[in-house]
């Protein structure tokens, strides 16, 4: 049978993503970031993000069939991110996608961000990463094995999902009701002067700091929280950022009211700390309760040394398989949504409507 070649698109912040996959093995792998440009402003300026996706949306495509040697006759479909992100910036990739997929006569599926970053699990890169390890399991036979799940932390999201069949039924476990967890780096590298994005200033200022100069909150993390019918609230398994933040504010403030200098790397290590701890006590309570028993970890945040480094030792003492694909599979690329593209293709799923629009709140 032929292997679907699949090229693959994502635009929905601010890297211009174009990937192309045959089945499981990954052929080209292009990004296009327009980060520079919003460093001065301290986050994503959706317009300017926009704006570089126009710009370099033909570039990267061309990048990528160069470096699979390939032309668009060659592909057999193609995939883009249709949502959840910003509007304007997955109107660039959609429309795209679709004057390329018209053009050339080929099936276009629009995908969900979220599931696309589990679907990059399922190439044989994800999990080479850390060297071959004999007998491990993949995520593609955990989720044949109806055990797989999947933790995505990001600047924009922070979800826990199962994924009972990738190409038929995902489930939200939970997610955050405030702030995501890469936000809530940027926010508190901005609180303590460490520019932006805060993320990877944080991860190497917290190596100097005591992690527990500071006992900063984790939110959601007491049962007490969680709504009921009669009184809608909290999932289960949902995270919260935002009280963590203002902890963080106040504590830096003490220091900054009486002229003092704050130390920033304990500020750094225990807010560090604080967002490991509760994200992987709970995303580990998650698969406990829902027969996961083989973790996908994705997003940019997963580039986070004491994330990689609790995660790894609670799902091993949970009997927990984790996989991390290297980081730029876990940042947002194009080769995730051709990874999911070619397994919708095997699985006999049909093309989107050619009316299919982006949709800056799909759900999974
Ligand atoms: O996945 P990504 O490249 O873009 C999206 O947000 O979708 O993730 C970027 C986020 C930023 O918030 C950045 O601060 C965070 O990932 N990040 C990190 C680290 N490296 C990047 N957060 C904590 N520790 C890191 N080492
Ligand atoms: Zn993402």
């Amino acid at each position: 049978r032929h292997t679907p070649v699949v090229l693959g698109i994502e635009t929905s912040c601010d890297e211009t993503g174009v990937g192309v996959v045959a089945g499981t093995r990954l052929l080209a792998h292009q990004v296009a970031s327009s980060m520079e440009q919003h460093v001065a402003f301290g986050g994503v300026i959706p317009e300017i993000a926009a704006r570089a996706h126009v710009t370099e949306f033909i570039p990267t495509v061309r990048a990528a069939l160069d470096e699979a040697g390939l032309s668009l006759d060659d592909v057999d479909a193609l995939a883009v991110t249709a949502g959840p992100g910003l509007a304007g910036a997955l109107m660039v990739g959609v429309s795209g996608a679709k004057a390329l997929a018209s053009a050339a006569g080929k099936p276009l599926y629009g995908i969900n961000h979220l599931v696309a970053h589990v679907g990059v699990g399922f190439l044989d890169e994800a999990l080479t990463a850390a060297g071959p390890k004999e007998g491990k399991q993949s995520p593609a036979e955990a989720e044949r094995a109806g055990t797989l799940g999947a933790l995505l932390v990001s600047g924009g999201h922070t979800e826990i999902l199962k994924v009972r069949s990738l190409t038929h039924d995902v489930e939200l476990l939970g997610s955050t009701i405030d702030d995501a967890a890469g936000e809530a780096y940027d926010k508190v590298a901005r609180l303590i002067g460490a520019g932006y994005p805060g993320g990877p200033v944080i991860d190497r200022l917290a190596r100097e700091g005591d992690p527990k100069a500071f006992r900063f909150p984790r939110g959601l993390s007491a049962p007490k929280f969680v709504g009921t019918a009669e009184e809608p609230g909290p999932r289960r398994h949902d995270w919260s950022f935002s009280g963590l933040k203002t902890a963080v504010a106040r504590a830096t403030e003490q220091f900054t009211s009486r002229g003092a200098d704050v130390p920033v790397a304990d500020v750094a290590a225990s807010f560090q700390e604080a967002v490991a701890d509760v994200i992987t006590a709970k995303a580990v309570r998650a698969c406990q309760e829902h027969g996961i028993t083989h973790l996908l970890l994705g997003g940019g945040v997963a580039a986070n040394s004491r994330l990689r480094e609790l995660l790894g030792a609670r799902c091993a003492s949970a009997g927990i398989t984790l996989t991390v694909p290297p980081p730029s599979l876990c940042t947002d690329n194009g080769a995730m949504v051709a990874a999911l593209g070619a397994q919708l293709v095997a699985a006999g799923v049909a093309p989107s409507d050619p009316s299919f629009s982006a949709d800056p709140s799909q759900p999974v």
